[in-house]
């Protein structure tokens, strides 16, 4: 089986000689053996051909040796297999030329795809994934919320407050749920066939979560989140995210997932109340301060792992990694996990 299980028995709420450690981004930007893959092939390319995915999967795990690896893709090849167009631009980033705005647009334009055929690529960058891997550590598959990808599909671009998305589910309610259901069918269909395939775990990513009210939360975002976690617990370790969500801690930690992720502004001491001291937790260093001296690094990890505990817990970010950050920098982060107790 998996010879470093480390991140798969601190999901089982185990006791470890160590907290596993990986970084939310970790295959991305700040690795130099990444940009040069970036240079010769656009976004998309890079997603939908197995051969660079699975390389760009690797990549951190070979040069770092984190404890899980997370599938090179994107949260955003949801929508296009949903029969909405994205685009990766440079200097804007995601870009929908053809946002949804209307019942209309949820009913007649947008589908619940065959999975083999629209993201059968995906399952066979799984597939080389695994074969690169060769059972050294778990691999993780992962999907954005449902509201997250909505934000997306209405807004056709990220922004700071995402007010196009926001109006729509206020002001046509019914077909931002259509629009929501929809999404979580087709989340549901794709993540089981990454477990068919042989991720070890799956995370869904609510970056755009703490941008709702925790009233709001509960019925734009929380419901549909529920619904995944329900259809895949009994499948595969479920690792809930919400970025901001610190205020629904308290419902996520009774949801049947296996772990929560945190963010930076909640304490440890604050989540560990929050979500009644029995559920792993994963988290939640600032990225931001991987830019402070490696030493300043490699303390303040221990001191996250002291307040969190050892045990369920894992080591990561509070969000994904910068891309301005020095590669040394990562290397502390990893390094001060592995001498942890030692
Ligand atoms: O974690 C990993 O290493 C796996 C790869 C991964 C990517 N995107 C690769 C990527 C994951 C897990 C994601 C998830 C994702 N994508 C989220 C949720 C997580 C989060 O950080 O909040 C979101 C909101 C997206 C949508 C998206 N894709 C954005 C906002 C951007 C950045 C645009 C920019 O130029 O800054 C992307 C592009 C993207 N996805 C990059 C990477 C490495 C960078 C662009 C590139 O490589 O060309």
């Amino acid at each position: 089986m998996i010879k470093n299980d480390l991140f798969l028995r601190a999901l089982q709420g185990e006791t470890v000689e160590r907290p596993p450690v990986w970084m939310m981004r970790q295959a991305g930007r700040y690795l130099p053996e990444f940009m040069a893959l970036k240079e010769k092939y656009d976004f998309f390319t890079r997603c939908q051909t197995p051969e660079l995915a699975s390389e760009i999967t690797v990549q951190p795990i070979r040069r770092y040796g984190m404890d899980a690896a997370i599938l090179f893709s994107d949260i955003l090849v949801i929508p296009q297999a949903m029969n909405i167009e994205v685009e990766m631009k440079a200097g804007v980033g995601p870009w929908l030329p053809d946002p949804i705005r209307t019942a209309a647009d949820v009913e007649h334009r947008v589908i619940v795809p065959n999975i083999e055929e629209t993201l059968g690529y995906v399952m066979d960058a799984i597939d080389m994934t695994k074969e690169k891997l060769n059972n050294q550590v778990p691999l993780i598959g992962f999907a954005g919320s449902p509201w997250t990808i909505l934000c997306y599909c209405v807004q056709g671009q990220g922004s700071k407050n995402f007010d196009k998305a926001k109006a729509f589910c206020y002001t046509q309610p019914e077909a931002a749920h259509a629009l929501l259901q929809k999404i979580t069918d087709t989340t549901i269909l794709y993540l089981k066939e990454k477990v068919k395939h042989g991720v070890n775990a799956v995370q869904v990513f609510d970056s755009w979560g703490g941008m709702l009210s925790p009233v709001d939360y509960q019925e734009f975002s929380w419901q549909y989140i529920q619904q995944i976690i329900d259809a895949l617990k009994d499948e595969a370790p479920v690792i809930a995210f919400g970025k901001g969500c610190w205020f629904a801690l308290d419902t996520m930690a009774k949801s049947g997932a296996a772990a929560l992720g945190v963010d930076w502004t909640c304490s440890p001491e604050m989540a560990r109340q929050l979500t009644g001291g029995n559920i792993t937790l994963q988290g939640n260093f600032d990225p931001s301060r991987l830019l402070s001296p490696p030493a300043t690094i490699k303390k303040m990890v221990k001191e996250m792992i002291d307040a969190f505990g050892k045990d369920k817990y894992i080591v990561n970010l509070g969000h994904g990694i910068l891309p301005n950050i020095p590669i040394e920098n990562a290397g502390a982060f990893i390094e001060a996990v592995k001498e942890y107790g030692s």
